[in-house]
Formats: C-alpha cells, structure tokens, sequence
C-alpha cells in the first residue's frame, strides 16, 4: 500500500508547467536555448517539447546531487511506490547504479560474493571499488544452453569458505526470467550481518504483480537497482536504486552517486523516470495482468509451431530457479537446425522485427506494457513463416554445453590486473601466466577466465574444446585465439593482495613426539630469522594432569588442551581472512590447526610426511600422539582426540594425500586402507617422477581450499638432519620447493603447518635455513 497521492509528478510538472509555461528567458545551458539553437532537421524531428524541458540545475528544478524540492519529492514517491526507504534516480543507468551500490558496500581489499556470469558493469564496481570478488558458480542448464540464478546452498557454501565476506551480490531475475530463491539467500546472508545487493536490472515491474517472481526488497534485499528503462516506461538511461535497511548507509549511497554522476544530469529523462513510476503504481497491476497474458498466449502458440519453441513457468524446479518472469519471452529454432544468432538475423533482415538479444540456442523477446496482440502476432507470424521455411532440411546445430573447468586461482584483484601492464603472448604457451583478458565461453555464458586469474592448462585444453566445437569464445582481443595478453609476473602491480594475510603461530610442543629438542625449534627460528619469524603468536603448553594408565595416549589431556587453544586461534584468523601458518612443535599439533580451519571452510589436506601418523591407540606402538592426528581428523580412534575443538571428523578421507610417506607402521597401513585415504610414497615420486606425481595430485584432489601439513622429515637427512625421527631418503629441497609452487598455483591454500624442525639434531643450521627459506615462500607466494 502506498502512502503518498502517485498521481503526481513533481519533476515532470514543474518543468511542463512551471518552468516552460514561464516562457523564462533562458541565459543557463544547454546552449540550445529551448531548441533554438539546434540543428533544423533535428529540431523538425523532435519538436519542441523535449527542447523546452531541457533545463540544467537550478533552484525551480532542483538538483540531483543534493535535492531539496521537485526532485526530491519525485524520489519520495517512487520510494513510496516501492515500499523502501529510500530510492535515488541513477541517470546513468543500472551500470552506474551498480557501481555504486558495489562502492557503497565494499572496500579495497575486501571481499564480495558474485556470481560468475555477472553483468560488466560489476565487473567495472569491483574494479573502482578494489573490492576482492570471490566468484559463485550460476546453475548451468544444459538443455537450454543458458545459465540460471545461483542457488541459496551455494551461497550458504560459500560464505562458509569465505566468511571475512562483507557484501554478497546476486541478479534477480536473469536475463531469461530465472528468479532464484532470494528471501532464502536473503536470511543465510543477514545471519553474517553482511548486506545482500541485488542486480534487479530486469524486475523493475516485480513488485506491482502478484504472478511475477518476488523483488528483492520485498525478499528482504538490502539495497537494489533496477533498469527502469528497460522494462517499464522510462527512457533509456534511466534506472532506479531502492535501499532498504540499515545495513547499507544511505548518505554514503548518495555520495557514491554523486561522485559518478554528471553534475548535467537529462531533465527530460528523470522527468521520463518520475511519469514511468506514476504509471506503475498508479496502473502497473492492470497493465501487467495484460502484459502476462499476452506473453502467455504468445508462448503457447510459439509452442505450437513446429520445430521451434519457447521455454515458460514449467522450468520451475530446476536447479537455479525459484520462479520465473513470463514477460521474457525465449525462443529457440533449433530443431529447425537454427542458432539463436541465424534466428534473431532472418527476423531483422526477412521479417522486420529486433530482438533484445540472441545466444548460441534462443532469441530473446522482451514483452512489455508496450506489446499489443498486434505486436505479439507479427511476431507469432513470422515465427511460423521460419518453421515452415527450415522444418524438415535436416539441418543439425553443431556443439553442446561443456563442462567447464573449475574456477582458476587468482592471483591479482580486478584492479590490480587492470592497471597492470600487458602482453600479447602465443595462447598455447601461456599456462601458468595471469590473464589479462576476459574471456566468455557461449554456451552457457560464463567466464572460462577473467583479468588477474591464473591461466591454467584445463583452461587453454577447454578453449580449445570450444574452438573445436566452434562453441563461441568472447572477450579475447584475437578472435583467432592465437594469441592472448597476458600479465607478466614482474609486471603485475600488486595493490592489496602484495603480501597475503598471513598469521603465524608458534606452539612449542614436544609431547606428542615424547622427544625432547622440537620445543625449542620456534625460539630459535625466531632468533635467527627475525625477519621471517619475528611475528608469531606463541600457543603456550600449559601441563594438564595426565592419566599414565593410558599409555597408548601419552600426555593426551595436555596435547587436546594445546589443540583446542591452536584450533580457536586459527579458527579466528581464518574468519578475520588471515592464513594461519603454524610453527612446530611436533606435528601432534596439527590436529589443532586442522580443526580451527575445518570448521570455517571445507578444506582438503595433504600431508607431508615420510610417516603416516594415521595411528590409533589401538594400533600405536609408541603410544606417541604426534603419529596419530590425520587420523583422528578422519574421525578414527579416541573419541576426545576425534572430537577435538569440535565434534566428529574435520576432513573427508576422499579429500587427503599422504605424500613422501617411507616409514608406515604395519597396523597403521590397515586404518588407511579402511578409510581409503590416498598414500604418495616416496618410491612413487622416484620411480614415476615428481611432475607425474604432482598431476596425480591434482586429479585426486577436487576441492579448491587446501590445508598443507608440511612435516620436515619428510625431507632427506642429508638436507634436513635437524629431525626427531630421521628415516633414509626422502625429498630434496628443490622437489619441496616445486611441489609448495605447484599446490600455490593450483589450489587456495587455506592454512599451513610446518613441524618436527629439532634444533638440537641439526648440522651447521641446515635444518634450520632450510625452513627458513620455505617459510619465506609460504609467506610471500607470489614474489
Ligand atoms: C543483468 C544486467 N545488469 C545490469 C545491466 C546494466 O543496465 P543498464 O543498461 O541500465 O546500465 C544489464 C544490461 O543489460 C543487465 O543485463
């Protein structure tokens, strides 16, 4: 229910029938003097009345950027017209809406949730706003070869992984009409206290039918902009932005606004915005109710048509979409062995009739308040005439939607990659260098990769594949695809992302090990390696009372009290968007870094060991915790190891690798085969070769965050003596330097430990300069 009479227009009346009737003499731009300054033929086109309304800013009409009357009124209207607290008129459409909404959410550094398949102009947002985008995947609908909305489980899933998040963005509907469900999205994201920002560039007549899908604000959005022009009867350029609650700061909203916009903005165009809201709320239920039937009519006879047809309400229920806007309207001929490109070409060029846009499988139709049954037939005809021309030819569209590889590593944010200086360099060789360019893989309209990322060989293999498929690929500056820009390492100017958060531990402990020396190894790291270890958090061993009758758990109660103090310290940076490294210490430890990590994000982990440490205290020989905390991540053995920080298992066996592993206790062998844990055994790594083993790796490892469990005996003791339980062989510092690159580049790491250094069994500082050096990558990946 609205408060305010929406029969007025208050911008639009002021300058019809105050300022123009006035018949003022005009000494301010434009300098077209109420048209008598313009070209004839123009003038003779348009007639006076645009010419007699465009004004500039002064007191009898207002101002955008600090309204006080006509214009502020007009605003308090659609405000009122929308149910929302307040609404600015964007005079540079929903792009420039969107920019603001971005900048008014987020700042440099920080990051937002979007969907991959976002519009540029948020692609333009995160770039002015330094904002950090962590990409969601849209749901891919193979069928009709388009994507749809992104689920609430995804974001549930994602903030999650990501919850130092501070704004999630979502389109609502799409293009196509796919609404996902956003009062859902809307509660998992307020239970973050973080706003939820809707691109509702093609709802601006949602709210004014019950049988359309839901708005945003009305589903509890934050904050929305909405292409007026698009849908409804503004002129183009002409949007709105409705905020909606708290979270979101109206005065910063209108700075952001006024920072973007012309300080000139089009009289006749906001004039275009304030009668298109009058229209909506005074007449909107009425011309919608028309408006749907027309498109429903529409459908069903498309439907009819042989060989082409248009999808409606019945995609409901697929994965994606919560409910569906029937005014857009998508046609597809490609059982007429039609793309959507050949089709939207043969109705402009043979039927006289403009589609809003064509992909690989559809058109695209727009049914507005400005469709008649005459419109709609033309439109029915000419479909038919096509059915009748193609059906039968056998013709056959070639290609289908591939699966796309996952989403690569970035390596620099939007705006780091944009001011970043570029290359051109041959496609085939650019695995392994950050992209310059965006580029689109049509179907489904995706990006395969956008500037900062990490180009990876599944990329180039799957461009490729589209290539080959003769799939379309845009965004590239080659549409030959021989070449790509690039962004050379040394080239890559590194604003916010520089140095990645990181926070490092020290937890001093010996007892898991039951040796004595690797409590010492922080300190003297520290003293010797100020500059790498100088800013570490000590966990303190504070001695619990021990049960000696459990000798199969030595110092147990001492150990968890460690773990859990570990766990809520790493958990804490990895909520603040900190990396916790974790210094040994034995690697007992681990269980508590482990834990801290888990519970924030699904990680996968792999462990670096030339033991297993996949004991229980039914299979330990030692009794020794620090050979039995992968296995207590997996949920096997004690149950108060097992339910560490939190209860039950922290990682899923399908998730780890053993590497380097050459000293397996026989029993221990038996709980790794019952959980069906991978193990890399170091003879594996000689026999097959490392670049083998680390492709291996990335096959069995499907998960994007990867914790590192990095102990350093699985090093070889002639490189690395300063160990508590030396065994023969083992990697040598170039192949562990080679594998750390590969797992940077290839995964998110979420966390890192590196144990089991001892001082006291070290030669000449070997040990000691060795972890120093792979600290310092760990720390610093990208240099
Ligand atoms: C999903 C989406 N968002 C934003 C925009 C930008 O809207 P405008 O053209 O009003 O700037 C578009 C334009 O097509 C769009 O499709």
């Amino acid at each position: 229910m609205t408060k305010l009479n929406q029969h007025l227009t208050p911008l639009f009346s002021t300058l019809k029938d105050v300022y123009a009737k006035r018949d003022i003499t005009p000494f301010h731009v434009p300098g077209h003097k109420r048209g008598k300054g313009v070209d004839k033929e123009f003038y003779d086109f348009m007639g006076p009345n645009p010419f007699s309304i465009d004004v500039t800013i002064f007191k009898m009409v207002d101002g955008l950027h600090n309204p006080k009357s006509c214009i502020k009124e007009a605003q308090e209207l659609a405000a009122d017209a929308y149910g929302v607290r307040k609404t600015f008129f964007a005079v540079n459409g929903t792009s420039g809406a969107i920019q603001a909404m971005i900048m008014s959410v987020v700042k440099p550094g920080e990051k937002i949730l979007v969907p991959r398949n976002v519009h540029k102009s948020v692609s333009g947002g995160i770039i002015l706003s330094g904002s950090m985008p962590v990409y969601m995947n849209p749901e891919v609908d193979n069928e009709l070869g388009i994507a749809h909305g992104v689920k609430p489980e995804t974001v549930e899933k994602m903030l999650k992984q990501h919850p130092d998040t501070k704004a999630v963005l979502i389109i609502n509907p799409t293009y196509y009409g796919a609404a996902t469900d956003i009062r859902k999205i809307a509660e998992i994201v307020h239970s973050y206290d973080i706003p939820l920002i809707v691109d509702e560039a093609h709802g601006p007549h949602l709210h004014f039918h019950e049988d359309l899908p839901l708005s945003a604000v009305d589903a509890g959005a934050d904050i929305c902009c909405q292409s007026t022009h698009k849908i409804i009867g503004a002129m183009t350029q002409m949007s709105m932005l409705h905020v909606n609650s708290n979270r979101v700061d109206a005065n910063r909203v209108q700075q952001i606004l006024s920072l973007l916009h012309t300080t000139s903005p089009s009289y006749p165009l906001m004039a275009s915005l304030d009668c298109a809201r009058r229209q909506i709320a005074t007449e909107g239920r009425e011309l919608l109710e028309k408006t749907i039937k027309l498109a429903n009519n529409l459908r069903a006879e498309i439907n009819k048509i042989p060989g082409i047809s248009s999808f409606g309400k019945e995609i409901v229920g697929r994965e994606g979409i919560y409910s569906f806007d029937p005014t857009k309207l998508s046609v597809t001929a490609k059982e007429l062995g039609l793309t959507g490109f050949e089709l939207e070409t043969l109705l402009v060029d043979d039927y006289n009739i403009q589609v809003e846009l064509s992909d690989f499988y559809n058109v695209l139709g727009l049914i507005t308040l400005g469709d008649t049954e005459e419109s709609t037939n033309t439109l029915l005809e000419a479909l038919k005439d096509i059915s009748k021309r193609f059906y039968g030819t056998g013709k056959k569209i070639e290609g289908e939607v591939q699966k796309m590889p996952p989403i690569p590593e970035a390596v620099l944010i939007p705006r780091e990659a944009f001011y970043s200086e570029k290359n051109k360099i041959r496609f085939e060789e650019s695995e392994g260098k950050i992209c310059a360019e965006m580029i689109m893989a049509y179907p489904p309209g995706i990006p395969v990769i956008t500037p900062g990322e990490r180009i990876s060989r599944a990329t180039i293999e799957y461009i490729k594949g589209l290539k080959d498929a003769k799939l379309h690929v845009q965004g590239m500056e080659d549409p030959e695809l021989n070449y790509i820009n690039v962004i050379e390492e040394e080239d890559a100017i590194y604003l916010y992302t520089e140095k990645m958060k990181n926070k490092m531990f020290a937890v001093p402990m010996n007892l898991g090990a039951n040796k004595a020396g690797i409590e010492f190894g922080p300190e003297v790291l520290e003293e010797y390696y100020p500059d790498t270890f100088g800013e570490m958090t000590y966990i303190d061993i504070e001695k619990q009372r021990e049960n000696f009758n459990e000798p199969s758990l030595k110092y147990k109660n001492t150990i968890l009290h460690t773990c859990n103090k570990l766990a809520q310290a790493t958990n804490e940076a990895v909520r603040d968007g900190f990396r916790p490294i974790t210094v040994g210490g034995d690697h007992s430890i681990a269980l508590g870094s482990i834990s801290g990590v888990a519970l924030e994000k699904e990680i996968g982990v792999i462990w670096i060991d030339a033991h297993g440490d996949m004991n229980t205290d039914e299979t330990t020989i030692s009794g020794n915790i620090h050979g039995m905390p992968l296995a207590a991540l997996l949920g096997a053995g004690d149950r108060d190891l097992v339910n560490c920080f939190y209860e039950g298992a922290k990682i899923d066996p399908k998730n780890v690798i053993i590497l380097g592993a050459r000293d397996l206790d026989v029993k221990e062998r038996d709980v790794i085969e019952e959980l069906g844990v991978k193990v890399i055994h170091y003879d594996d790594v000689m026999h097959k070769g490392l670049d083998h083993i680390l492709e291996e790796i990335k096959d069995h490892l499907k998960i994007d965050n990867l914790h590192i469990s990095f102990d350093v005996d699985s090093i070889d003791p002639e490189f690395a003596p300063g160990v508590s339980t030396p065994v023969r062989n083992g990697f040598s510092p170039e192949e562990m330097f080679q594998t750390f690159k590969f797992l940077f580049k290839n995964y998110s790491i979420s966390s890192v430990d590196i144990v089991e250094y001892n001082p006291v069994n070290d030669k000449n500082g070997k040990t000691m300069d060795f972890v120093n050096e792979l600290t310092e990558f760990v720390l610093n990946p990208n240099c």
